[in-house]
């Protein structure tokens, strides 16, 4: 109960000048959108497929690069199939540079068969060293 207060507290806070939060980029964020979402929390009917798209400047060279997804539902993390990541790179690609700014374009599909839930979303972009050089989370319900 304390821990989702302060998550409120901290999603509701950063929220007002953003959509998203920044949970410890090792990048810099320029913008993150979540298409048609500009309010928490975002809702999304089923089936549906959202862009994600993501303008950062990482903050080392990235030679490869992953997606992780994570959905915190009711207390629990359930990591969620992601795609892939040099290959989403749709301005610029890989080997990513410092000071270079890049757009990452990834669509996140909300299918037919998942149940109606709330969930925090974390969506990293992950380096060869294991190194978060994005990571957003986000608020959505499926309805
Ligand atoms: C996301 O980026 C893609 C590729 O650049 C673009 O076609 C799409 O309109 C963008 N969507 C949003 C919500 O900005």
């Amino acid at each position: 109960m304390m821990h989702q207060a302060i998550l409120l507290s901290v999603l509701l806070g950063l929220t007002s000048a953003t959509f998203v939060q920044d949970c410890g980029s090792a990048g810099t964020i320029v913008s993150a959108e979540i298409e048609d979402c500009e309010l928490p929390p975002c809702v999304i009917t089923r089936p549906n497929n959202k862009d994600v798209n993501i303008t950062f400047t990482p903050g080392n060279e990235v030679t490869d690069l992953k997606t992780k997804i994570d959905a915190f539902i009711g207390g629990v993390h359930f990591p969620w199939p992601g795609p892939g990541g040099c290959e989403l790179i749709v301005e610029g690609s890989c080997p990513l540079q410092v000071g270079e700014q890049y757009k990452y374009h990834a669509a996140m599909p909300v299918l037919a068969e998942y149940p109606s839930l709330s969930a925090v979303v974390t969506w990293k972009l992950v380096d060869q060293d294991d190194r978060d050089q994005v990571c957003i989370a986000f608020p959505i319900d499926i309805v």
